[in-house]
C-alpha cells in the first residue's frame, strides 16, 4: 500500500479539498484513523502533555517521539506520518537537525517531520528539504516557546506580529516546507496566510479558512480530563465511557458477577475426576 505523499496535499489545496488531520500516538488509534481515511497523522509533541503527563512539550525527547512514531507507523498503511521534532532537537544547528530528522525517518518510519518557528528555522527547513526530508512548518502559538510567550496566548494580534507571521510563512514555503500548521492565531490572519501560500495551511485554533484542520486526538475524544480548549470540540466523551465501563467492571468483580463460568476454561472430565480422586483422598 502506497502512503499519501506531499504532492497529494498540494493537489488537495488546489482542488479546494480539505485536509483533515489528527495527532496520533499509539497503534490502535492510528489504525482506526488510517482505516477511516485520514490522510495525515501527526505524532505531535503534545504527546508530552496528553500521554506522558508532562506540564509542557518542552520535556519531550527524540526517543519519546521515536518510540511513538514506530507504533503509529505500524498502525497505519495509507496516511502520511509526520513526526514532530522535539525541543532542542533542531534548534542547535541544521546539522544536528538533519541527523535527528534522519533518525525519525530511518528508525521511526515517518515520512516527514514538523518543526516549530519561522525565520529562525528557515535555514534548517531548507537543509532538511534539500536532503529529501519533507518538512511541515508550524507558526503562531508554538508550544515549545511557551516560556518565551509567557503562556498559551493567541499570537499575531497586532499588525506587526501578523505581518511578521505572514512573512515567516512565505519564508518557510520558500525554504521548501510542504505545509504549515497555524496554531491559535486570529481567523482573518489565517485566511490571509492561506491565500498567500501555494502550500496548504493546517489550522488548529485558527478558524475555518485554513486548507486543513488538525486536532489533538485525545482532546477531541474527551480523554483529557481538563476542559477542552476554546478551539477544540468534543466529538466523543471517552472519559465518561471509560469511567462507566471501569465502574461496571469493578462492581461486577466485587459482587462475584464477573467472571462467570462461561468466561473460564474447563478441564476434560477424566482429568477432573482423577484430580478430584487424588486430592480428596489426601484430605
Ligand atoms: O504537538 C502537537 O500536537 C501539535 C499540533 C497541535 C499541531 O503540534
Amino acid at each position: 500500500m502506497v502512503r499519501v505523499r506531499t504532492l497529494k496535499f498540494l493537489e488537495m489545496k488546489q482542488q479546494g479539498e480539505r485536509i483533515p488531520t489528527v495527532t496520533a500516538y499509539d497503534y490502535p488509534t492510528a489504525r482506526i484513523a488510517d482505516e477511516i481515511g485520514i490522510p495525515l497523522l501527526l505524532v505531535g509533541d503534545s504527546l508530552g502533555n496528553v500521554v506522558l503527563g508532562h506540564d509542557s512539550t518542552v520535556h519531550v525527547t527524540l526517543d519519546d517521539i521515536l518510540h511513538h512514531t514506530k507504533a503509529v507507523v505500524r498502525g497505519s498503511s495509507k496516511a502520511m506520518v509526520v513526526a514532530d521534532m522535539p525541543f532542542m532537537t533542531f534548534q542547535v544547528s541544521p546539522e544536528e537537525a538533519l541527523r535527528n530528522a534522519g533518525r525519525l525517518l530511518q528508525e521511526g518510519g515517518a515520512q516527514a517531520v514538523k518543526v516549530e518557528g519561522g525565520h529562525r528555522t528557515a535555514e534548517t527547513v531548507h537543509r532538511l528539504a534539500q536532503a529529501g526530508i519533507p518538512v511541515m512548518g508550524h507558526l503562531g502559538l508554538t508550544p515549545q516557546s511557551v516560556n518565551q510567550f509567557g503562556g498559551y496566548r493567541v499570537q499575531g494580534r497586532s499588525y506587526e506580529e501578523a505581518a511578521r507571521l505572514i512573512e515567516d510563512a512565505k519564508e518557510l514555503e520558500q525554504a521548501g516546507a510542504f505545509s504549515i500548521v497555524l496554531e491559535t492565531i486570529p481567523v482573518e490572519l489565517a485566511r490571509i496566510v492561506t491565500r498567500e501560500l501555494r502550500i496548504p495551511t493546517i489550522g488548529i485554533g485558527a478558524g475555518p479558512y485554513c486548507d486543513g484542520e488538525v486536532q489533538v486526538l485525545y482532546e477531541m475524544l474527551g480523554l483529557i480530563t481538563a476542559r477542552p480548549r476554546k478551539h477544540a470540540k468534543l466529538f466523543a466523551d471517552l472519559n465518561a465511557t471509560i469511567r462507566a465501563a471501569l465502574t461496571a467492571y469493578v462492581d461486577e468483580v466485587r459482587a462475584r458477577q464477573f467472571p462467570t463460568l462461561d468466561h473460564g476454561h474447563q478441564l476434560e472430565p477424566d482429568v477432573l475426576e482423577r484430580l478430584q480422586r487424588h486430592y480428596r483422598s489426601r484430605h
